[in-house]
């Protein structure tokens, strides 16, 4: 989600011996689990670890294990009073503290979650609602960039930002560049789990397209890379979703050359000032996915008020590869209906961009990269998504448009498709939406803890969602699995139930890769140790 700028599966046969052994074992020492946990962690890993830095108790310092646990989460939804907490937190700062933290997990027989960026939809790196009690591992301190400009490649570790990523890469070239998200706080070791777009994408496809070598930590906490995972693997962790296959430690990525000057704009329209809609229809027609591929306009709608009633604007936001007079002119013969003038756009450098596209105000320095900080406050919010394959008509458009108002705090993004990630094949990494989509649809709605009735506002998302089912994807209707949405379904403990389900949710968010998927998990981690409510389930024996 990017905030805009104006504003187990259980095999049944398999699980239940190790149902027993994760559940109904109580642990031989009465020692609380932490203790037994950082013993373990000693035995299994010769680098100490400073436990003031590392280990996060409530019991020892509540307020110092709240600040912690709420360090990078990014949903206020998953920090309340009633959701789950882990029994602690613990930031490893050595490989060998995250291959010890699966084999203790295992050996204590608690459930793990782990976390690189906290800004999953859904929380489910920080909490876990399905099985209690868990621990948080949180992989903040290893975030080491290495940019090697000399062969066009990075490796970067899992707890950076995508943001640091972009400054490190930039600080030592204006024309190499990554593509990935958008808003500079993502983690990028969860981040391109999902695929991971950016607003290079119709240039240069996803992050996951863009990755050559990965190190992991698999369910067994051997330290495999491309070449001892094996094609499959390495194939099923750009884009499978996060936490299913194993813990990335970091990612080899393929830098892409940028232009040394980029131009920029934003260009808000209120629903007054697009009558008939005719702005936002060729938009739709032709500006999303037919123009150049430098050239990457995003519509982001949200409701103002207006003189004490609402109104809907269309924020049109933009990244061109080029020059303004060369943008001039694109937009003169493809896009005329926006007016877009000499005076809306600015030419910066790519880095530039990132921080304008990211949403920080104007002129604030580059370096506000490496603070790890999204300029948005946090706040609570429930997402969806679509994708578009058909312009949706006038008739279809005024009632959403009615819809948006309903609500307070809607936040509409359309992202535009084509370019390159028409020509990917759907099945070169797990993330299928490729040819044939115009546009991707993200629906948001968010509320401040002082909200008293939070429900109204996931009705209202839910009804909006089922109010634009004619006019988006169907048979599946898809999904961006990065923009994680439990409403499309749930692991549960019974494995025939829920690997029917999951075949549903699957197939929305990785159409016919979802086989594929299921077909490496069950290879891969044969005992489900890497779990969470949306992981790939097993094959039901
Ligand atoms: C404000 C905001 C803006 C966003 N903008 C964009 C955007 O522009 N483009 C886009 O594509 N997406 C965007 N997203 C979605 C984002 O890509 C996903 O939320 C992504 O999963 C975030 O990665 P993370 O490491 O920050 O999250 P985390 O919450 O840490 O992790 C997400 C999931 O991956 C798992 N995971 C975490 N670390 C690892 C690891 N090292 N190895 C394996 N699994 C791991 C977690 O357990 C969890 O299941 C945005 C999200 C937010 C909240
Ligand atoms: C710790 O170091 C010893 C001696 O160097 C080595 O034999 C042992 O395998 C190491 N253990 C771990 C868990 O790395
Ligand atoms: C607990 O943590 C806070 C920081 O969150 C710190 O200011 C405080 O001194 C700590 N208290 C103790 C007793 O260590
Ligand atoms: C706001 O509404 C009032 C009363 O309807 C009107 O007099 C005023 O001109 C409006 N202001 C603007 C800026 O539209």
């Amino acid at each position: 989600m990017e905030i805009p700028k104006p504003i187990p599966v259980y095999s049944f046969l398999l699980i239940l011996p190790l149902y027993f052994l994760f559940y109904t074992v109580t642990p031989t020492s009465s020692a609380p689990m932490q203790d037994q946990f950082i013993t373990c962690l000693h035995e299994n890993s010769n680098v100490s670890f400073p436990l003031a830095e590392t280990f996060f108790v409530p019991a020892k310092n509540v307020s110092m294990f709240r600040e912690v646990l709420e360090s990078t989460s990014q949903n206020l939804r998953f920090l309340s009073k009633t959701m789950p907490k882990p029994e602690f937190i613990f930031k490893p700062i050595d490989v060998s503290h995250v291959q010890a933290t699966i084999i203790c997990s295992k050996k204590l027989g608690t459930h793990l979650r782990f976390r690189s960026g906290g800004h999953d939809y859904e929380g489910l790196s920080y909490v876990s609602e399905m099985e209690e009690p868990f621990i948080l591992m949180d992989l903040s301190n290893l975030r080491q960039i290495n940019v090697n400009i000399k062969d066009s490649s990075a490796w970067v570790q899992a707890g950076a930002t995508v943001g640091e990523l972009y400054y490190r890469i930039a600080e030592k070239s204006r024309v190499h560049g990554f593509l990935a998200g958008l808003c500079s706080s993502l983690g990028i070791g969860g981040h391109i789990t999902g695929g991971a777009y950016g607003s290079m994408m119709r240039k240069y496809g996803l992050g996951g397209d863009n990755v050559l070598d990965a190190k992991i930590i698999d369910a067994n906490g051997k330290l495999l890379d491309r070449s001892s995972m094996g094609e499959d693997m390495f194939w099923a962790i750009r884009g499978g979703g996060g936490a299913s296959f194993g813990i990335i430690l970091a990612w080899k990525i393929k830098l892409v050359p940028v232009p040394k000057t980029v131009t920029v704009f934003t260009v808000t329209k209120t629903l007054e000032q697009d009558v008939g809609n005719k702005i936002l229809s060729k938009w739709q027609a032709v500006a999303a996915d037919k123009l150049v591929e430098e050239l990457f306009i995003r519509v982001i709608f949200s409701v103002a008020a207006n003189n004490g009633s609402k109104t809907a604007t269309t924020t049109y936001n933009a990244l061109f590869l080029g020059d303004k007079d060369t943008l001039l002119n694109v937009m003169k013969k493809g896009f005329p209906e926006l007016g877009l003038t000499s005076n809306d756009c600015v030419e910066m450098s790519w880095i530039e961009s990132v921080v304008y596209i990211s949403g920080f105000p104007s002129q604030t320095p580059t370096d506000v990269l490496l603070q790890g900080k999204s300029p948005n406050p946090k706040i609570n919010f429930k997402a969806k998504s679509d994708f578009v394959k058909k312009p949706i008509p006038k008739s279809g458009l005024i009632g959403m448009f009615k819809k948006l108002l309903e609500e307070d705090s809607a936040l509409m993004i359309w992202n535009p498709y084509g370019g390159v990630m028409a020509e990917i094949p759907e099945s070169y990494i797990p993330f299928p939406h490729r040819k044939g989509v115009i546009f991707k649809i993200q629906y948001v709605t968010a509320w401040p803890n002082s909200d008293k009735k939070p429900s109204r506002h996931i009705n209202w998302i839910r009804d909006m969602y089922s109010y634009m089912m004619p006019y988006v994807s169907c048979n599946p209707r898809e999904a961006y699995v990065n923009y994680r949405d439990l409403d499309l379904g749930r692991n549960k403990k019974n494995a025939k139930t829920s690997f029917k389900q999951a075949q549903v949710w699957g197939a929305k968010y990785f159409k016919d890769n979802f086989n594929r998927l299921v077909m490496i998990k069950s290879k891969v981690d044969p005992e489900n140790f890497f779990r969470h409510e949306q992981s790939i389930p097993l094959l039901p024996v």
